[in-house]
C-alpha cells in the first residue's frame, strides 16, 4: 500500500481525454473472448504477444478465452534508422514456441502505420503454422504504410496519440486502467517500441 503521506500526482490527470473507459474495456474484452472462443471451438490456439505494449490486453483477454491455449511474447522495437526515414520494427527477442502446424493468434496494442504486424506475420508464416490471425486493442484510423487490416479489433480509435491499458509514451502510463489521448504539452517526439 502506498503511504498516505506521499504526494503522487496521479497520471491519470495527464489525459486531455478519456477514448475508452474501464467498462468499455470489459465488456469488449468479454465479446472479444467469446468471438475467438466460438471462431476457434475444438482447437488449441497459441497467442503470441507483442511486448511490451500488448501485455495488459493479452493478460486480461487470454482469461476470457475458453479453449486450450500456450502463450508466448515477442519483443520488438521501434526506432527511426538513422539512414532511411522510416521506423523500423526489429524483433529483439524472439518467440521460442514451436509454431509448425499450430493454430496462431498474434496479438499487439494498436495498430497504426502497420509495419509492426505486417513484419511479425513474415515472421510467422515461415514458421508453419496451421493458421494465422491477428488481433489488436485498437485500430487507429491513420493512412496505413503497409497494406494490412487485423481479423479482431476491439476498438477503432483517432489518429491521436494514445496512452494507457498497456500503450506508452516514453514506457509510462502503461498502469492507467483506461485508454486516453496524452495532453498535448506531454507530447513530445515519442521513441515508440
Ligand atoms: P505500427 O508498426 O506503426 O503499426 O505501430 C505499432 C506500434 O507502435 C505499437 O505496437 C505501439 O507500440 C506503437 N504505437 C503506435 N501508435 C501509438 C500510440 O498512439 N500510442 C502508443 N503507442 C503507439
Ligand atoms: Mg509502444
Amino acid at each position: 500500500m502506498l503511504n498516505d503521506d506521499l504526494d503522487i500526482e496521479s497520471p491519470l490527470e495527464d489525459l486531455d481525454t478519456i477514448l475508452v473507459d474501464e467498462t468499455a474495456l470489459k465488456s469488449r474484452l468479454h465479446e472479444l473472448g467469446r468471438q475467438i472462443s466460438a471462431d476457434y471451438k475444438g482447437q488449441e490456439i497459441a497467442v503470441i504477444a507483442i511486448i511490451n505494449g500488448a501485455v495488459i490486453f493479452v493478460a486480461d483477454l487470454i482469461r476470457q478465452i475458453n479453449l486450450p491455449l500456450q502463450l508466448d511474447c515477442v519483443r520488438v522495437s521501434s526506432y527511426h534508422d538513422e539512414a532511411k526515414p522510416v521506423r523500423t520494427p526489429e524483433i529483439i527477442d524472439r518467440i521460442r514456441l514451436d509454431l509448425q502446424d499450430v493454430h496462431v493468434l498474434l496479438i499487439d496494442d494498436i495498430l497504426d502505420t502497420g509495419n509492426t504486424l505486417s513484419k511479425i506475420v513474415e515472421v510467422i508464416r515461415k514458421m508453419g503454422p496451421a493458421s494465422l490471425k491477428t488481433c489488436v486493442l485498437l485500430d487507429k484510423q491513420t493512412p496505413r504504410k503497409v497494406d494490412f487490416e487485423a481479423d479482431y479489433v476491439g476498438f477503432v480509435v483517432p489518429d491521436e496519440f494514445v496512452v494507457g491499458y498497456g500503450l506508452d509514451f516514453a514506457e509510462r502510463y502503461r498502469q492507467l486502467p483506461c485508454i486516453g489521448v496524452l495532453k498535448p504539452e506531454l507530447q513530445n517526439p515519442p521513441e515508440w517500441g
